[in-house]
């Protein structure tokens, strides 16, 4: 009778797997098995902190609904989905502006506009509201007419409409590039806020003392017959979490400039953002490729559970950013 010790039982598991038809499957699962085994020797894993690691991640799972996906989340915050990103951006065949996180936010269900709508309901006329303008291009500079450019963001109270309910549908919409390849939106400033720290993966963030912000930003998807579609977002200049995102999506060549009055911009008189996008051309693997997040409702299909307002920071995290900055956070967060 075979005796498994720490040093053979990874073979042993290879060896037993080593049936899998899948060449690919086979792949991922023998890695996934090595890597496993060598992080749970190399950090001596007790089995109460292999049961601790089993309650976290039961608890994760549990956390996801329709409208909440906890593992992107989890995987936002441990750096794997800016990984995966950022090794499928390196896949294109040619140079096009950088990706940067899908997140848990982004819905299927969002509404289409006319070119220069405003998308935040009671955004028009308010403080806070923002242009956003420029071309969508191909890699040679060749305007791509009729791209399409959904864009999503916060409200001016920093929360998706998504932590809300499911029903509200805020601060989000559908576009079309003109004949020249040109965009306009209307929108609201965007705030940076907090990643939804009131679940398993809020308190591993919080019990390793990070401070669970993302910096201002307003997400892109554009996409055209042909093209590789490019999920990026633009991240507000100056903000202070541009160099210590939470989930490592802000880079640099993705930071746009809020001018407060630009004479280019198509509605003189409101702050605008000028950023122009390239299109790649899509290639056969780019079809296969997928994304790295989607809607909650997708990627929980059949789970069916409902989901009440989320992700305002807990009392703990609030009362220390008033003793940064009183009053920074004044009926920023609905509960
Ligand atoms: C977002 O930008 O919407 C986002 C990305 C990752 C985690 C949380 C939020
Ligand atoms: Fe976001």
């Amino acid at each position: 009778m075979r005796e498994y010790t720490p040093e053979n039982i990874t073979d042993a598991v290879l060896e037993q797997m080593s049936t899998t038809p899948d060449p690919r499957f086979k792949e991922i699962m023998e890695s996934a098995v090595r890597h496993l085994h060598a992080f749970a020797r190399d950090v001596n894993l007790t089995p109460a902190e292999w049961i601790k690691g089993i309650e976290f991640m039961t608890k994760v799972g549990q956390m996801c609904t329709p409208a909440r996906q906890e593992f992107i989340l989890f995987s936002d915050t441990m750096g794997l989905s800016a990984l995966v990103n950022i090794m499928h951006d390196k896949t294109k065949m040619e140079e096009a502006t950088g990706a940067s996180l899908l997140g848990p936010f982004f819905r299927e269900n969002t509404p289409k506009f006319e070119s220069g709508a405003q998308i935040a309901k009671g955004g028009d006329g308010g403080a806070t509201e923002v242009v956003l303008y420029g071309r969508v291009t191909n890699a040679q500079g060749t305007p791509i007419p009729n791209a399409q450019v959904t864009v999503w963001q916060t409200a001016a109270d920093g929360r998706y409409d998504i932590q809300n309910s499911i029903e509200e549908i805020d601060c989000r919409g559908i576009f079309s590039t003109d004949d020249k390849g040109n965009y306009l939106i209307r929108t609201v400033r965007p705030l940076g806020y907090y990643i939804p720290l009131d679940g398993p993966v809020g308190q591993m963030v919080m019990a390793q003392k990070r401070h669970g912000m993302r910096p201002a930003h307003i997400h892109f998807l554009i996409s055209a017959p042909n093209y590789r579609e490019l999920v990026t977002a633009l991240y507000l200049a100056g903000d202070e979490h541009l160099e210590d995102d939470v989930v490592f999506g802000a880079s640099g060549d993705l930071v746009a400039e809020l001018k407060p009055a630009d004479p280019a911009s198509p509605v003189p008189g409101l702050p605008s953002i000028h950023f122009d996008f390239t299109l790649s051309r899509e290639t056969e693997a780019d079809r296969r490729a997928g994304r790295v997040g989607g809607d909650p409702a997708a990627t929980t299909a059949g789970n069916g559970k409902a989901t009440g307002a989320y992700g305002a920071p807990p009392p703990e995290v609030l009362a220390a950013e008033q003793q940064k900055k009183p009053g920074f956070l004044g009926g920023l967060f609905r509960k």
